[in-house]
């Protein structure tokens, strides 16, 4: 029995922001940005887009693939919907998965959210095949985002960093060897979280913690906040170990992998780690020049792309691996 992902899909907000635009606004520039992060620009949700809305679209997009010309036929075969998000519709709930799955006019099949930051989809990867073990036959993992609403708009040391984006994967049980020659699909995941560094990056106000108050002005709304020095670190370590850390579990070289899906922060961080495992840069699939962070959206919207690129062959081992507030850290490897 192995866990595959048998279709994948992708969408973008149509507005586009270039590093220019941010420039007429805040005292930043295209040099510096590009050159401490390898962004270009982002995608910025309408003001009537939330994150249901996008991972909706990318769930068709990836669905289209299985029924062409009728992606709401083959949406009837998903019994669950596992959404990773940090900016779901409504606080708390309902989740962001109770949305698509309403839209997707499914019933009766479980939906939820997970919780793990920019880590969120990989950590839902690994949840939805785990159920998938226990009688389920097809699961709709997406991450999505729309971190440029919890953006603080003044603050030129985050808000340079996010887009909005969403992505899915169709995940299958298939009678597929999960073990020894010809095996296939998700064959390990790590999961890590280390919740002592909480408070470098975060969304301070509007939880139960700090919760806001009737009559209350908040100058700046309900943002994100980030220590960038100390999550550029962790970022570093936990990348590069999680790598390493899959490969020796599974007895591997970085040689058996064809490509690695990185969550996409910033360029600098994968340049850091290709040097510290001594892995080509062309190891690593990388958009951020085009979307910037987009958080739980990176990796399945990188691994679509990476997918319709042609690059990509039944039987090659990929490996995709996240990072984020929590802090969080994850990773899976898969043949395809
Ligand atoms: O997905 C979640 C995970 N998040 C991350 O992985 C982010 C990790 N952190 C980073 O990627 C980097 O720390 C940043 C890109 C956020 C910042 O890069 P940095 O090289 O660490 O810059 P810095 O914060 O040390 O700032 C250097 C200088 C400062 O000016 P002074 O004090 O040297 O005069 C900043 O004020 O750059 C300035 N600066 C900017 N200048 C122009 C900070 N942001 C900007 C900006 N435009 N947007």
């Amino acid at each position: 029995m192995a866990f595959e992902i048998v279709a994948t899909g992708h969408y973008v907000p149509a507005n586009r922001v270039t590093n220019d635009d941010l420039a007429r606004t805040i005292d930043t520039s295209d040099e510096w940005i590009r050159s401490h992060t390898g962004i270009g620009s982002r995608h910025v949700a309408a003001e009537n887009e939330a994150s249901s809305d996008l991972a909706f679209q990318a769930a068709l997009n990836a669905l289209e693939q299985l029924s062409p010309g009728n992606p709401m036929e083959a949406a009837q075969t998903i019994d669950l919907v596992v959404v990773g998000t940090s900016s779901p519709d409504y606080y708390g709930f309902p989740s962001c998965a109770c949305i698509v799955q309403d839209k997707l006019k499914l019933e009766k099949i479980g939906a939820f959210d997970v919780v793990a930051a920019c880590s969120g989809f990989v950590y839902s990867l690994d949840a939805a095949a785990g159920m998938l073990r226990h009688g389920r036959k097809r699961a709709l993992v997406i991450g999505t985002d729309v971190l440029t609403k919890i953006t603080d708009w003044s603050d030129r040391g985050t808000c340079v960093l996010f887009g909005d984006a969403a992505g899915a994967a169709i995940l299958d049980k298939t009678d597929a060897p999960e073990e020894g020659p010809g095996r296939r699909g998700i064959i390990r995941s790590i999961l890590g979280s280390e919740g002592a560094g909480a408070q470098e990056l975060m969304c301070e106000r509007g939880g139960t913690r700090n919760p806001y108050k009737a009559g209350e002005t908040l100058d700046k709304g309900i943002v994100l906040s980030m220590n960038g020095q100390a999550v550029y670190n962790f970022a570093v370590r936990a990348f590069t170990d999680t790598i390493q850390d899959l490969l020796d579990l599974e007895g591997l070289s970085v040689d058996d992998v064809k490509k690695i899906i990185p969550h996409q922060a910033n360029m600098r961080i994968i340049r850091a780690a290709a040097r510290r495992l001594k892995i080509p840069e062309d190891k690593f699939f990388m958009n951020i020049e085009k979307y910037a962070n987009t958080s739980n959206a990176t990796i399945p919207v990188a691994l679509d792309e990476y997918a319709r690129s042609g690059d990509l062959q039944r039987g090659d081992l990929i490996m995709t691996v996240g990072f984020g507030g929590g802090l969080t850290y994850a990773g899976n490897l898969m043949v395809w």
